[in-house]
Parts: C-alpha cells; structure tokens; sequence
C-alpha cells in the first residue's frame, strides 16, 4: 500500500474506488479485494471494477478519487485499514 495526498478525509465529495479487475490483478487476488470492499464500503461509495489502469506490475492496484489516491500490493486483509483511513468505511 502507497501514497497519501490531500483531501483524504474530506467526506463531502463524491467518493469512488476503482478496482482492476484486469487479467494480472486477477491472478494477484483482485476478486477478493473487490469483494472485500463492498462488504466494508459505506453506500454513498461507489466500488468501481474496471480494466487494466495500468499498473500492472504492482497488482492488484486501486485507485480512490477525487482524491487520485494510488494504491498497490492491495490485499483483501488490508481493506478494512484502508476503508477507515480514507474514511470510507460503512
Ligand atoms: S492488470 Fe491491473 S493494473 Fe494492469
């Protein structure tokens, strides 16, 4: 897990992680993060899954926006830490 840049905790805006769900990230546990984060994300979060975001040696790889928040090595244990320090979390 990497990087923290402003505007983390700012609650007000729209609030977006995005989730490779592209072929290397998926063999890396992509799947699983994902699903972890929906479980943990609260509603006015919108869980993205997309295609390779290009970063695909430091899979699975997440980005939070607005914030342009880079997250690499994610795993499906470090979510509920991520969710609270991006206040995130449900
Ligand atoms: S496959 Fe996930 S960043 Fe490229």
């Amino acid at each position: 897990m990497v990087n923290a840049s402003a505007g983390v905790g700012d609650t007000k805006r729209d609030r977006q992680v995005l989730i490779c769900q592209n072929r290397t990230c998926l063999k890396q546990g992509s799947a699983a993060v994902l699903a972890k984060f929906l479980a943990v994300i609260r509603p006015n979060v919108t869980v993205i899954p997309t295609g390779c975001l290009g970063q695909c040696g430091s899979g699975p790889v997440v980005l939070l926006l607005p914030d342009k928040v880079w997250l690499h090595s994610v795993l499906q244990k470090d979510v509920p830490a991520i969710a609270e320090r991006y206040c995130l979390k449900k």
